[in-house]
């Protein structure tokens, strides 16, 4: 079997883990592939509104097994509470869960670090969520970081400590006061109920479960325009949110990555700093935030709305190869008379189709196109043959210029506002 990937095409927050959790039933593994918790994903069933952030989005379920992959960078404070919060509901994690020995850790100083360079960049700051998502993949990459296998060795001590030096080091740079003795007690002790979990070499694991023929989704975390390489750098985070994120962040090799779904609002939000060609300022860009209830998972910070950008779009399915679209909180369109979509830019005096380098408002503005809109609830739902003729021209106009059919039509949060337009097989 091989690997299939789900992933935002977007700027994050696109419906990731309200979508997961209704393909879990489909699956045998679910496995978070990158990001940490700088992710909010949203779950809703049964009266149940959860947000996870470390743990993937399968965890509802009973017969699913879970992983964190390698690629994942996990707080073990975040995660105790996570566990506790999951607990409180009667999920038992302990028994469905796997974590990857390298899957790495954030540390208390990763998140001072990640403040004071927040507060060192003043007005240009990146907006990060300040979970230490930015200085944890420094250490990674600048072969400095800890494990979560380092727990397992006798000199996990020292490692930690050798670290904590080092960033006490680095903070010297910074006008920035901190205390982070409180909150590495809090690290400390929260490692026990990390320990009481199952490390796996999730490479192997995934490769023997693919030889046994199990069917594997994994999730992506932020969007395809927050990747590190591909987004509006530097306003991105710090992974690889595209798909090859999910081979290195897994250890599965392309050829063994099999559908791929891509999804989208039918708007666009964007939560943190950078540019946003299609953001609405104006009482438009209020009225979505009111209606979708744009406001972060994570920070609880107010999203910033805007129309469809279908430049942008396309780019992310291009860096995909997405195979399937989904698109989600049609539900939100459905006060707006009069629908626009961005089909090209301005860019530099010339219009341009595809999404360039540099997105700043100063070099770029969008073309916009309108629709006409529907006035009907979608909420109640139950079968696309319901769906309005404008929603259903909006879809038909999507798929022709995206050239990815459109499989999924989410129209609320909960499991069950999901229309399927075509069987989805895992
Ligand atoms: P994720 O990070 O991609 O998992 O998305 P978030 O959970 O951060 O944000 C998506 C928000 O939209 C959550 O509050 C979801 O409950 C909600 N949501 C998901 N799909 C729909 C939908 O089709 N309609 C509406 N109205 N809300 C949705
Ligand atoms: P999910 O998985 C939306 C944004 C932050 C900031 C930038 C860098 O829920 O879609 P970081 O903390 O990674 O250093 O922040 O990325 N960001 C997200 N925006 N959804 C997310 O995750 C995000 N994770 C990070 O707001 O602009
Ligand atoms: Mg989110």
């Amino acid at each position: 079997m091989k690997v299939d990937v789900l992933l935002g095409l977007q700027w994050g927050d696109e419906g990731k883990g309200k979508i997961v959790d209704v393909f879990t039933p489909k699956y045998d593994i679910i496995a978070r592939f990158q990001g940490g918790p700088n992710a909010g994903h949203t779950l809703e069933f049964d009266g149940i509104k959860h947000v996870l952030h470390t743990i993937p989005s399968g965890i509802f379920h009973e017969n699913t097994v879970n992983i964190i992959g390698n690629g994942v960078v996990m707080d073990p404070i975040i995660f105790q509470k996570e566990i506790e919060g999951l607990k409180v509901l009667n999920v038992d994690v302990k028994s469905k869960l796997l974590i990857s020995r390298k899957t790495h850790l954030i540390l208390p100083t990763h998140r001072v670090l990640d403040a004071a360079s927040e507060a060192a960049k003043g007005k240009h700051k990146i907006g990060s969520t300040l979970k230490g998502i930015g200085p944890t993949y420094m250490d990674k990459t600048g072969r400095n970081g800890l494990r979560v296998g380092d727990l397992e060795l006798d000199n996990f001590l020292d490692k930690y400590n050798a670290l904590v030096a080092k960033h006490e080091e680095m903070l010297k740079q910074f006008d920035f006061e901190y205390d982070f003795k409180e909150e590495e007690e809090k690290w400390m002790a929260s490692l026990e109920t990390l320990k009481s979990l199952t490390f796996i070499d999730s490479e192997h694991y995934i490769g023997e479960a693919m030889k046994e023929g199990k069917s594997i989704l994994a999730e992506g975390a932020q969007g395809s325009l927050l990747d590190i390489d591909f987004g509006s750098y530097p306003f991105v985070t710090s992974s690889n949110t595209v798909c090859a994120g999910a081979c290195t962040g897994l250890g599965v090799a392309p050829n063994r990555i099999g559908k791929v779904f891509g999804i989208f609002k039918a708007y666009c939000t964007r939560v943190g700093s950078g540019p946003f060609p299609t953001e609405l300022l104006d009482e438009s860009g209020e009225e979505l935030r009111k209606a979708g209830h744009e406001f972060g998972a994570t920070t609880g910070r107010p999203r910033r709305c805007g129309w469809l950008d279908l430049p942008a779009l396309k780019y992310s399915i291009m860096l995909n190869g997405v195979t399937d679209l989904i698109m989600t909180k049609a539900d939100v369109l459905s006060s707006f008379g009069e629908l626009k979509v961005c089909t090209a830019y301005d860019y530099k005096g010339e219009t341009i189709e595809h999404f360039p380098y540099n997105i700043d408002e100063d070099n770029l503005s969008p073309v916009l196109k309108a629709l006409p809109g529907w006035d009907k609830d979608l909420t109640g739902l139950s079968d696309v043959a319901e769906l309005p003729g404008e929603l259903v021209d909006y879809i038909t106009y999507l798929e022709k210029e995206l050239e990815v059919p459109i499989t999924v039509v989410s129209v609320g949060p909960d499991r069950t506002q999901t229309l399927m337009r075509e069987t989805v097989n895992a």
